[in-house]
């Protein structure tokens, strides 16, 4: 598979002026049709995971480019996905909700081929954070969160760099708690 990283770039511009309406419009769909994953969100504030997914989203079309940082960031990221109960079977319903949120919005300018490349992205970032989800333990605890590797390590632009900052403080929700 070759990843078309400018139309994954292209559309995800596309949306960013609506980027948390958009992050509210998909977490919508994801509930609308497989309800079964709301006990996970129970203690969620929603509004915060809004804002995380879609700057999350962000970074990592911003660091499709720079795979190793973005491999050691997804694999923490899944690694605490694990933690918080995601299982494997789960993320095909969130690929799915991503890609009709992205149809909705971007309406006549989402075509096949920029489809294909998200169904292409999805798929790679899923497989890199199930490979953090099959051993949390080594990329939890001591390890760079998900938001440090790319803060750190990645290329990101100072606008993104600054919202992951201010919204996620570099941790992941239960390390803010237990902090
Ligand atoms: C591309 C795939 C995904 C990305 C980029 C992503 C991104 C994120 C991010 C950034 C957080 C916040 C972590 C924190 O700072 O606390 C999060 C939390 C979470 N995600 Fe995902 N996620 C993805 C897939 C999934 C899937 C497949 C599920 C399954 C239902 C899921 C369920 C959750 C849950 C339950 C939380 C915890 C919410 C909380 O803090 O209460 N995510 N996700």
């Amino acid at each position: 598979m070759t990843l078309n990283i400018d139309l994954v770039e292209n559309s995800f511009n596309l949306i960013k002026h609506d980027a948390v309406k958009f992050s509210a419009s998909f977490y919508k769909k994801l509930f609308a049709y497989h309800p079964e994953l709301l006990p996970l969100f129970e203690n969620t504030d929603l509004a915060a995971q809004e804002k995380k997914l879609i700057v999350s989203l962000e970074i990592i079309v911003e660091n499709l480019r720079n795979p190793e940082t973005l491999s050691m960031a997804l694999k923490s990221l899944g690694a605490y996905h694990q933690k918080v109960g995601t299982m494997k079977e789960h993320y095909p319903f969130v690929g799915q909700a991503l890609v009709e949120t992205f149809a909705e919005y971007l309406g006549d300018k989402w075509d096949a081929d920029t489809h294909q490349a998200w169904l292409d992205a999805y798929s790679l970032i899923s497989e890199i954070m199930l490979e953090g989800a099959k051993n949390p333990e080594a990329y939890l605890g001591g390890e760079l969160t998900f938001y440090e590797w790319l803060y750190l390590y990645g290329e990101s632009s100072p606008e993104v760099r600054r919202e992951l900052a201010n919204i996620t403080h570099f941790k992941y929700r239960d390390q803010e708690a237990s902090n």
